[in-house]
């Protein structure tokens, strides 16, 4: 019989949250828990559950595991290792700290905690000679955290990019797929558990931006919070958009792009039209990528669920079994945040821009909004005009151009009396010409 069989070896959980996330944690944790006995050589013992409000019935969860009071399981000494699933900054941040200080090890899918805590908590988990891990924090189920951290040391990176945000990848696929209405789209990325509690955070790009930030961090072995990261999300997309995009050959993604420059880096997430024929855009609904490219490595890229309760499960598990198996802390267990680098201004990349202007139809229009451009060295690459009552609408794709140039003719442009909106660019990408 083994050790786990006979029950002597059992690690004791206080699961916070039994939402999407914390619920499916549970049932993974019955369900595998033959396989990660195996593994581990220990019985995973889920002993108490934090939820807001214990009168709520809940699904599967024996009632009596369920408490309000987080004292209940920060004073159980039975309990070694904390999974916060909770999400946002407070109570979260009280609850890992007061955790980690009593050395107890700790999992969390935090990301926005991370993003903005993340080194304190490093370093706390690191003087009380504990543990915290995170792998259900960036693109659910795809393990690239562990990938980061443990595979990709010698690989001397030079670049991290790719899909991050399930929510937003579901809403824009579902809008060029079957021509969905966002609204709708998002409440059916609501329905199957892959927005945040408050989808604004996938939308406005603040949740990609703070997974950007970790993956940065790891890569870069520096450290990038979410204040660094500069973030356009999909709030300005439009069916419109969308429709020039499939006429051109293109399709719309949400990037998170981390990249040294002359070892500067520069972090930044935002909306960019994909040929057809790129690798990520053919990565649709929920589904997250991400490439990772280094002198060491050529690219690799990393596919699979991003977002999910189940999915996010998984990543969960693999941290606690982590834990288990790993017992001590080394230098893998914290971002190795080892060096200070410069960040590269965004004013500096060179990009290339799709942007579509509502302009008055008359004639000589073209010639002065093409005069503006060309004023500040910016090359137009195509143009399709089409008429649309009153006004026309202008949908110009440039050549690779500095952003600041670029940022400057669009001021111009948009004071233009004939110009009627505000014009909104979304970057082109995978042409071969980036850095
Ligand atoms: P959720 O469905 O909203 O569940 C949150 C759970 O936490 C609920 O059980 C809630 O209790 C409990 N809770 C919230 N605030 C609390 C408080 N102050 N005190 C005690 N309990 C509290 O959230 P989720 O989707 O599972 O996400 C959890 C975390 O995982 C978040 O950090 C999220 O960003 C991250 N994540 C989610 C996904 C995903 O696909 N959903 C993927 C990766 C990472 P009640 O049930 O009583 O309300
Ligand atoms: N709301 C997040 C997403 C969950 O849609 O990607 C996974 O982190």
């Amino acid at each position: 019989m083994s050790a786990a069989e006979s029950g002597a070896n059992k690690i004791f959980i206080g699961l916070l949250g039994y939402g999407t996330v914390g619920s499916n944690v549970y049932n993974l944790i019955q369900d595998q828990a033959v396989e990660i006995a195996q593994a581990t050589g220990a019985t995973i013992v889920i002993k108490k559950i934090l939820v807001r409000d214990i009168t709520v019935p809940r699904q599967d969860a024996p009632a009596g595991l369920f408490t309000d009071n987080f004292g209940d399981i920060l004073d159980d000494a039975d309990i070694t290792v904390v999974v916060e699933l909770i999400g946002g900054i407070e109570p979260a941040f009280d609850y890992i700290t007061s955790a980690l200080e009593k050395g107890k090890a700790v999992v969390t899918a935090n990301k926005q905690l991370l993003s903005q805590q993340g080194f304190y908590l490093f370093r706390l988990a690191r003087e009380k000679e504990t543990q915290i891990r995170f792998e259900a924090s960036v693109a659910g189920a795809i393990p690239v955290i562990r990938v980061l951290r443990e595979s990709m040391v010698a690989a001397d990176l030079t670049s991290v990019y790719g899909i991050v945000n399930g929510t937003t990848n579901y809403i824009l696929t579902e809008m060029r797929r079957t021509g969905a209405k966002y609204q709708d789209a998002l409440a059916n990325a609501q329905e199957w558990g892959y927005a945040e509690a408050d989808p604004t955070e996938d939308i406005n790009g603040n949740d990609a931006a703070a997974k950007m930030a970790i993956l940065a961090s790891m890569a870069f072995h520096t450290a990038v919070v979410l204040d660094d990261v500069a973030c356009i999300g999909i709030e300005h997309i439009s069916a419109l958009d969308i429709s020039y995009a499939r006429n051109l050959d293109l399709t719309i993604k949400l990037l998170g792009v981390a990249k040294l420059y002359d070892n500067k880096i520069n972090v930044r997430v935002y909306p960019a039209l994909l040929k057809k024929d790129h690798p990520l855009a053919s990565v649709s609904g929920a589904y997250n990528a991400v490439f990772l490219k280094g002198n060491s490595i050529d690219e690799i890229m990393l596919s699979g669920p991003g977002a999910g309760g189940m999915e996010t499960a998984s990543a969960v598990v693999s941290d606690i079994v982590s834990i288990i198996a790993r017992g001590t802390p080394g230098v893998l267990e914290d971002i190795a945040a080892w060096r200070e680098l410069e960040f590269f201004p965004d004013d500096e990349v060179v990009s290339k821009f799709y942007l579509r202007l509502e302009v008055e139809d008359e004639p000589g229009v073209l010639a002065t909004i093409a005069q503006v451009f060309g004023d500040h060295d910016v090359s137009v690459e195509s143009v399709i005009q089409q008429g649309r009552g009153a006004h026309a609408e202008l949908v110009m794709v440039f050549h690779p151009v500095k952003e600041a140039s670029f940022r400057e003719a669009l001021e111009k442009i948009g004071e233009l009396p004939v110009v009627k909106s505000i014009p909104r660019p979304i970057r082109v990408e995978g042409d071969g010409y980036e850095q």
